[in-house]
């Protein structure tokens, strides 16, 4: 039997219409399957245009690229090769909005706005052609770079789905991606996996141990074949978190706790408002919590404290605009006094039965005072009266963030996934 062969791709970023490249379906079909394989079900996959329009995200560029099942292609064994050798005549891949990287040099770097902002090169793997035309179906895998622009700009986050893990387009893919990062002069590599599947002991992740919510078990991550991969391409897992669902429409709950009525904390107000722009007169104080969020999460995924400006959260709200992606916001704060704290919840893009606790954060000064709950309990309020369609909210907690467990549990929160940060170093 001959082996398969395979052809590389980058897929442009969407124009402003706003209309993608077809391809792009290849990762929503691809993402329903991961969301099959990890949740057990398809709720959690992510829509094309979600991929495509994170493209033209101002805090983070992205590379897109795609394994294409061809006859023209190569066996995946050379794949690899092909990244350092774009075919004579193929597109050059420039994917992003920012000044272009010369031709062959790594990760060109221009000064914007004070801040440092870097062109990708991407330029080894062709653009797809305009003559080109394959199925989604075609798409054997895709490989998918995020690139930070604002920090962290020694970092690639980097995630592959394949249709097959057992297939050597596996390794392959892993190859391109560090040559990629590489090429880009990114030296850290992070990997977030999600798996549905864990244990107390057998074929585990040990050096992962995961104490259960609800529980004093303790966990790990089941070894799969995604896992397997990593660890041969000396990835190296760090950091655990939960991910936790919340069913609103269980049966049998005496009182549901979601459905508590709100309990006011004397002396502090509340405001709620809901996509798609939050009031020009809140934004700076929502980037003063949202760069605090940066260094006060447990397990905040950056390494230095984030700078955020208004024009810093206008560009994330248009992002999920982009995407439409609704979602519902509330702040608190002293009477009259200014914000000191935020709970956010998003409503599924194409799943409207879905939510996504997106964060909370109350300021250190003022914890210990029911803030958070009282938030958590007015968004539930709002997410029935506004969006009534959802029957299930998602969030994700660092292992080791003792009061969100706790919080979260009192609510009714179960876990649904075990998710592991794998790190690789290539310095
Ligand atoms: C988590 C956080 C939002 C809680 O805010 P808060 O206003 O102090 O919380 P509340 O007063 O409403 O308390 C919520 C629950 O956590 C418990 N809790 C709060 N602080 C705790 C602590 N340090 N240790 C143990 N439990 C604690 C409370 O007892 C309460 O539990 P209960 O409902 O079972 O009685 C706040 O500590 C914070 O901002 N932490 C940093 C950011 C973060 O971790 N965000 C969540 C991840 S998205």
């Amino acid at each position: 039997m001959t082996e398969p062969t395979f052809l590389l791709r980058s897929l442009p970023a969407p124009s402003q219409s706003g209309s993608f490249h077809p391809l792009f379906l290849a990762y929503e079909q691809i993402s329903a399957l991961e969301s099959e394989r990890i949740y057990g079900n398809r709720d959690h996959g992510s829509k094309a245009i979600e991929y495509a329009e994170r493209m033209n995200d101002a805090d983070e560029a992205h590379l897109a690229i795609v394994a294409i099942a061809d006859e023209s292609g190569v066996e995946a064994g050379k794949l690899a090769e092909t990244v350092v050798e774009a075919p004579a005549g193929g597109g050059t891949a420039d994917l992003n909005r920012e000044a272009p990287a010369s031709e062959g040099t790594a990760g060109g770097e221009t000064a914007g706005g004070g801040t440092a902002q870097r062109a990708v090169n991407s330029l080894r793997v062709p653009t797809i052609g305009a003559q080109e035309h394959y199925a989604p179906e075609q798409v054997a895998g895709r490989v998918w770079l995020g690139l930070p622009l604002q920090e962290n700009l020694n970092r690639a986050y980097v995630g592959i789905a394949v249709r097959d893990w057992q297939s050597a387009l596996v390794g392959a893919l892993f190859d391109i991606a560090e040559q990629l990062c590489a090429a880009n002069g990114r030296t850290e590599i992070v990997y977030w996996l999600s798996t549905g599947q864990w244990a107390e002991s057998g074929d585990v992740v040990q050096e992962c141990p995961a104490p259960e919510p609800g529980s004093n078990a303790v966990m790990f991550a089941l070894r799969n074949p995604e896992i397997v991969a990593l660890e041969a391409h000396g990835y190296r897992p760090m950091v655990h978190e939960w991910e936790l669902a919340l069913h609103l429409d269980l049966a049998g709950q005496e009182q549901a706790v979601h459905e508590e009525i709100p309990v006011p904390t004397p002396g502090y107000e509340i405001e709620t408002w809901r996509s798609p722009h939050s009031p020009e007169r809140v934004l700076e104080e929502l980037a003063n919590i949202y760069a605090l969020a940066s260094t006060d999460m447990p397990g905040a995924d950056s390494d230095e404290p984030e700078h955020w400006d208004i024009e810093r959260v206008r560009n994330k709200e248009a992002l999920y605009e982009r995407i439409n992606q609704d979602w519902l916001l509330s702040v608190v704060r002293p009477v009259g006094g200014e914000i000191v704290g935020w709970s956010s919840i998003g409503i599924a893009a194409g799943n409207p039965a879905l939510a996504h606790q997106a964060g909370t954060l109350v300021r250190s000064d003022h914890r210990g005072k029911r803030l958070a709950t009282w938030m958590k309990q007015v968004n539930l309020a709002s997410l029935r009266e506004f969006f009534p369609a959802v029957r299930t909210i998602c969030t994700e907690n660092e292992g080791n963030n003792v009061p969100v467990l706790a919080m979260n549990k009192r609510m009714g929160f179960q876990p649904i996934a075990l998710s592991v940060r794998w790190d690789k170093d290539l310095s």
